[in-house]
């Protein structure tokens, strides 16, 4: 067993550090204040290669292991939980989906542009009655030789607004249940395809999240990802990886939270001294940094799994659930470290909070990843 990150992963732990605190810091307190997609960070995010880091290099991706997404994710959310949504759902939702499942021609034309961060993918599978109950699909796609025809609406998704390419979960044929439903790549554009209006959201205010409505959309049989009745399958296997994704988002705003905390208890005094010399404080730090280490290691394992092409989904469930979890606790306390300056937006700390929440519901809520795990274990 290997615990030393190589020279390679250093670096990209190092660049994805560099460009969160040098070009996503500033700004990121009006970003959520005015719920505004980062949109230059996010074309820098692209040219700096972190928009398709899985991805084969002849498919214009960084040929990077899923050990370097999890350091880079974990940076980027230190300091823009909205960016690095952005950033996850691209990587491992869409990029790492068409590369695994998708033909030749979906890689030239939609994969390469993806990869390069050149355009941006969101993924179509909640709606409004199919969150958790994901097999429970009412958007239909209609088999009409060589296309389907699209009907209905899909709820909360990321990137709605920003993105050019959907890959989006459908009904075909409701008599086979979950194994009727197709995953198509629809394009922005498409004729009958619109935009519903964007949510305003407690936190990751940074990231667009819509609802977008299908009215007679034609979509050629060639869109489709693998064969007739794989779409659920499709959706879960990439959620596998989503599920690493989001669990290195949630341990980024964790150990963000973390070290903002750290930092301000050697600042902050207290009945005649810093208050880091509390007991009552050092105790909720050395919880924190020990829970943070234990979530680390546990997105570590599932990408070494996924890397080493073992079976991931279980290992997915317990960072996902153990991850969010830290993430939620650590910055409910960090904001009470920092006391009234923890309740307000120029110390960052009120945002890590908010911004926690949605990792223990979004990619599968904690619910769900239980249900995973308890089938797992349970046989
Ligand atoms: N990996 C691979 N296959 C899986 C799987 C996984 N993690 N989970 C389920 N499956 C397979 C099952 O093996 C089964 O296959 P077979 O038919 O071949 O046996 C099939 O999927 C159906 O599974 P179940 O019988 O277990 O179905 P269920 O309805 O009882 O439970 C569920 C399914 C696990 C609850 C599933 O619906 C689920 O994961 N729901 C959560 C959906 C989710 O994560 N949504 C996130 C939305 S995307 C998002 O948030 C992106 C964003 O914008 C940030």
């Amino acid at each position: 067993m290997e615990f030393e990150l190589n020279e390679e992963q250093l670096m990209i732990q190092k660049a994805a550090r560099d460009f969160a605190q040098n070009e996503l810091k500033p700004g990121v307190i009006e970003r959520d204040e005015h719920q505004k997609f980062p949109k230059e960070q996010v074309k820098r995010l692209g040219e700096l290669g972190f928009l398709g880091m899985m991805i084969d290099s002849k498919y214009g991706g960084g040929g990077l292991d899923t050990i370097s997404y999890v350091l880079a994710m974990e940076e980027i959310s230190k300091v823009d939980a909205s960016a690095s949504v952005i950033m996850s759902v691209n990587n491992s939702l869409v990029c790492w989906g068409l590369q695994e499942y998708g033909t030749e021609e979906q890689k030239q034309k939609y994969l390469i542009p993806l990869a390069k961060g050149e355009i941006i993918g969101a993924f179509c599978l909640s709606e409004p009655e199919a969150g958790s109950d994901a097999t429970s699909q009412h958007t239909t796609a209609i088999d009409k030789g060589d296309h389907y025809l699209l009907n209905g609406t899909k709820n909360w998704i990321t990137n709605g607004g920003s993105a050019s390419t959907f890959l989006v979960m459908a009904q075909t044929d409701a008599s086979k249940k979950h194994k009727g439903i197709n995953a198509l790549i629809v394009e922005k554009g498409m004729p009958g395809f619109t935009l519903g209006p964007k949510e305003s959201k407690l936190g990751i205010r940074g990231s667009d999240t819509h609802s977008l409505m299908f009215s007679d959309v034609k979509v050629p049989k060639a869109n489709r990802i693998g064969e007739d009745g794989f779409g659920f399958k499709f959706a879960m296997k990439t959620l596998n990886g989503g599920r690493i994704g989001i669990a290195s988002q949630a341990l980024g705003i964790a150990s963000g939270a973390y070290e903002l905390a750290l930092a301000y208890s050697k600042e902050r005094k207290a009945f005649g001294k810093p208050i880091s010399e509390h007991q009552a404080i050092q105790f909720k730090l050395a919880d924190m940094a020990t829970e943070i280490d234990a979530a680390r290691l546990l997105c570590f394992k599932a990408a070494w799994l996924k890397d080493n092409k073992k079976d991931y989904s279980l290992a997915a469930s317990f960072a996902k659930v153990f991850a969010s979890r830290v993430a939620m606790e650590t910055t409910v306390e960090v904001v009470q470290i920092h006391g009234g300056y923890g309740y307000v937006k120029e110390y960052h700390v009120e945002r890590l909070m908010r911004d926690a929440k949605i990792t223990q519901i979004y990619e599968g809520t904690t619910e769900v990843q239980k249900m995973v795990i308890s089938r797992a274990i349970l046989g």
